[in-house]
Parts: structure tokens; sequence; C-alpha cells
């Protein structure tokens, strides 16, 4: 049964194409207003990190949204869950091309931004958004079958959610207001404790 909703531009994929070119212009004016130099590039990978983070705490907190609060936003966020986590993948692939870019224009400044805890935890966070968005489609999905789904998804959603953590939570000694970042880290890891907990007390009282 296909809802009628599914027709307009803020639904399903239409979704994912209007956030994700809004996301790709915004950047293209952030750079352009550096000229496109370095300090455009930067701004963009920050932004990036920001805007991943929206969507990813949108995505990753639908399901447990939708079941403490039932109402119409938390059913379209729970009903675009996975357009939602698509556009957290696209909004990182811009951060991972500005930081291929920062890497090319200003190697040096790049060096001192990296070491070899951002290339392995890293680039553990962009393997697993490579395999959760290359399984977010209904084919790709039902190839790897629910279980693999769920556990993949589960064990890239909570590493995700450990990278951001420890992505901004490394910048709060030089920039105390970096905390607020964690705010919605903290607040999608208890809504879905609480949700699991909503989820598990009627069986228990059943079972009794
Ligand atoms: C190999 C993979 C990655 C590399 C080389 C990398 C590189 C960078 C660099 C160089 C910056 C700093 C830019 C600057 O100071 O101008 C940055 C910022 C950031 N990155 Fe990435 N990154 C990677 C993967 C990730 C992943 C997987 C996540 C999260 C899931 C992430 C989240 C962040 C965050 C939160 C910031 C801080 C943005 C801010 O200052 O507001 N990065 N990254």
């Amino acid at each position: 049964m296909t809802p009628p909703h599914r027709q307009n531009w803020f639904e399903g994929w239409r979704l994912f194409a209007v956030l994700t070119l809004t996301l790709a212009g915004l950047c293209v004016w952030i750079a352009g207003m550096r000229q496109f130099e370095v300090d455009g590039v930067r701004m963009v990978i920050r932004f990036t990190a920001r805007t991943s983070l929206l969507f990813f705490c949108l995505a990753f907190s639908a399901a447990a949204l939708a079941r403490l609060w039932p109402n119409g936003w938390t059913r379209w966020t729970r009903r675009n869950r996975r357009y939602l986590g698509v556009t957290f993948a696209a909004s990182h692939g811009i951060h991972a091309v500005a930081i291929a870019c920062f890497a090319i224009m200003d190697s040096a400044a790049y060096a001192a931004a990296t070491n070899a805890a951002s290339y392995i935890f890293g680039g553990i966070g962009y393997a697993f958004i490579i395999a959760m968005a290359a399984t977010s489609f209904d084919r790709s999905a039902a190839t790897i079958g629910p279980r693999a789904f769920r556990i993949l998804h589960l064990a890239g959603g909570y590493y995700l959610l450990f990278q951001f953590t420890v992505s901004f939570g490394k910048r709060i000694p030089d920039m105390p207001l970096y905390a607020l970042f964690l705010l919605p880290l903290l607040a999608v890891m208890a809504l879905r404790l609480i949700a699991m907990a909503a989820r598990r007390t009627p069986h228990r009282v059943q079972a009794g």
C-alpha cells in the first residue's frame, strides 16, 4: 500500500534529493564566500560535520521518538528515517570531498589537523556509512536479509554516535561551546534507552 503523501517533495527519495541538493548548494555558497580558498573548504568541513550530526540524530532517534510520542512530526521522521539516513551519508560524502580538497590545497595544515587516529576511527566510520547507505535500498536490504541489516545498522549507528562524540568532544578544551554538540547525541542515546525500556515493560507484565 503506497500512502498518498509519498507523492510530495517532503517524503521518500524526493526528500533526499531536496535535502542533498540544498546541502550541496549551501556548501558551494560557503566555499565561495572565501573565494574557494582553503578557509572556505575548512568551513565546509565544519558545516557538513554539523549537518551530518543533525540528519544522523533525526534518523537514529526516529523509531524511539515515534514510539514514545506518536504524532504527525514523529511519524514523519519514522516514515522517512531511511531518507534522512541517506541524507546523512550524502552530507558526509561532501565532508570527504572537502577533506580531500583541504589535503590538496594545504598539506601542512591538513597534516596538523589530522593524525593516525583520525584515519583509523574516521576510516571505520566511513566504512559503516558506505555499508549502511548501500543497504538502504529495498533490493540491497533484501539481499543481506533483515537480521544482517539490523545488526549492521545498529552497530554502525552506535559506532557513529561514538565517533561524533569523540570528534566534537576533543575540541571542547579549546572551544567549550562545543559541549553543546554533545547534547543531541546524549538525547538520542537517552531516547533509545527509554524507548527500549518502554518496549520491554509490557512483556514483563504479561509474563508475570
Ligand atoms: C578518514 C576520515 C576522516 C578524516 C580524515 C576527517 C578529517 C577531518 C578534519 C581535517 C577536520 C577538521 C577541519 C578543520 O579543522 O578545518 C574534521 C572535522 C570534523 N569531523 Fe571529520 N574526518 C573524517 C571522518 C569523520 C567521521 C566519520 C565523522 C563523524 C561521524 C567526522 C566528524 C567530524 C567532526 C564532528 C568534525 C568537527 C567539525 C567542527 O569543528 O565543527 N569526521 N574532520
